[in-house]
């Protein structure tokens, strides 16, 4: 029986063993040579010996250079090197953080006597069986801390039958969906106006299937056309649960695809029992939600918990995500990723409200990828350097919008009225013009 070892294809793979626990042959076995970055390649290039613990320190820098670029362009790569202690695996997470790709640490915990016999027998090393004893010893400490290190995730593999039966599977990343060409209608924020939806959906061309008691489950459009709801269905709005029940039709048969806005994401933490501060709207989604029954709840929280926070589509040349993506985020995964794609980011000032300022990644931003986004409501979408927000502020009676990509036209319905005063701005003019200041909602 072969054993599975997934990997996402773009991750910084981290191979961790004594001496002769056979990192390097595993290595050979499942990666690509320009993929594999081995310390001892390294010490050999710096001093002309691979055995020269001397040179450990420089090979160690450009190995680590060479890493940083590879990253940097989202390539997948593997360190062979024994990666024994905290100290040396936690250099390469901070390297993977840096560069907002995953890592996952492949343990070859093999016997130590394997290890000793097979590093004292090559000819070509010098190392003491003491020394391979130590990185054993030093290995078998480390094992269960490394589980809380930031690794995505951890392999281990125990003995030779383990090893010898390992199958790497390279997996893209949830977010990689640059094989899916569309058409699609990319619709901005929704929070709760079903109607509005179902109305904007019906413009597009989409027919509504309902259910026994006339409920909307799903949409399908003749032309094959696909909807991509940027996130924040729920909260502020009448019907939540309608909104939610339509879009989970549609995105189980296929009919759409779904990201995670800030509000979905306060949503399921709500749903999870935890202690999240009931304001923005949700208050309305936790009492609709309460009458639709346990059932509902349960299939909303599951849906949500598992929606990506961004998509890249089209061979690359489109980008969705719920508060917009500058490029060096785009195709990866990071906590930081995350937080931007849900949240957006600020400047760390703020305006004369006390609010913070955000910062303005659509006015510096020169992707070549489409970057359609919702999160802040605007009068009119208005493209900036190839990105648009399409929330035009529907429960704020302003309108609900579409984008038919790739034809880039704007399809939009009026809000039947105002479902929710913008109050976080008293005296604040009429809804979605409030453009030029921050909304400020809780991380
Ligand atoms: N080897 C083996 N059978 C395996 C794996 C390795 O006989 N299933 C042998 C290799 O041919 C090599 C030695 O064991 O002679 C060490 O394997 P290697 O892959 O080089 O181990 P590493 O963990 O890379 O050791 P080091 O840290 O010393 O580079
Ligand atoms: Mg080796």
């Amino acid at each position: 029986m072969s054993r599975a070892i997934d990997v996402p294809d773009r991750s910084l793979v981290v191979l961790v063993g004594a001496a002769g626990a056979g990192k390097s042959t595993f290595a050979a076995e499942h990666f690509l040579p320009t993929q594999i970055l081995s310390s001892d390649h390294y010490r050999g290039l710096v001093s002309d010996d691979e055995n020269d613990q001397g040179a450990t320190d420089d090979a160690f820098e450009i190995l680590h250079s060479v890493a940083e670029k590879r990253l940097s362009r989202g390539l997948l790569t593997v360190v062979d090197a024994t990666n024994v202690h905290k100290h040396a695996r936690q250099g390469l997470l901070r390297l993977a953080r840096r560069h907002h790709v995953l890592a996952v640490a492949i343990v070859l915990d093999l016997p130590e006597t394997v290890c000793v016999r097979r590093s004292t027998d090559r000819p070509d090393r010098s190392i003491r069986a003491g020394v391979v004893r130590r990185q054993h010893k030093d290995l078998q400490r480390s094992l269960k801390p490394l589980r809380e290190e930031g690794f995505h995730k951890v392999h281990v593999l125990r003995d030779e039958s383990e090893v010898n039966s390992a199958r790497v599977r390279l997996n893209p990343l949830h977010n990689d969906r640059r094989h899916e060409t569309g058409p699609f209608d990319v619709i901005g924020d929704v929070h709760g106006c079903r109607q509005e939806l179902e109305t904007l959906l019906s413009e597009l061309g989409y027919h509504l299937n309902r259910d026994s008691s006339g409920r909307a489950v799903d949409a399908h459009h003749p032309d094959e056309r696909r909807a991509l709801l940027l996130g924040d269905l729920v909260d502020r709005g009448p019907d939540t649960p309608g909104v939610l029940r339509l879009a989970m039709g549609m995105a189980d048969s296929g009919h759409a695809l779904v990201i995670t806005g800030n509000h979905e994401d306060k949503l399921v933490r709500a749903l999870r029992g935890h202690n999240v501060r009931v304001s923005h709207g949700l208050a309305e989604s936790l009492a609709q939600l309460d009458e639709a029954g346990e059932g509902f709840r349960q299939r909303v929280l599951d849906f949500c918990a598992e929606l990506p926070v961004h998509y890249v589509l089209d061979h690359g040349n489109l980008v969705v995500a719920h508060a917009g993506l500058p490029e060096r985020y785009h195709g990866r995964a990071s906590r930081r990723v995350r937080v931007f794609a849900l949240y957006g980011d600020t400047t760390g000032e703020t305006d004369e409200y006390g609010l913070p300022i955000r910062y303005p990644w659509a006015r510096e931003y020169r992707g070549k990828a489409v970057v359609v986004y919702g999160h802040t409501p605007t009068p009119e979408p208005e493209w900036e350097n190839r990105t648009l927000c399409l929330d035009t502020g529907c429960v704020f009676g302003g309108k609900l919008t579409a984008l038919r990509y790739p034809e880039h036209e704007i399809v939009s319905v009026p809000a039947l009225r105002v479902w929710s005063e913008p109050a976080r701005f008293p005296g604040a003019a009429a809804p979605g013009t409030n453009t030029a200041r921050p909304t400020r909602e809780e991380q």
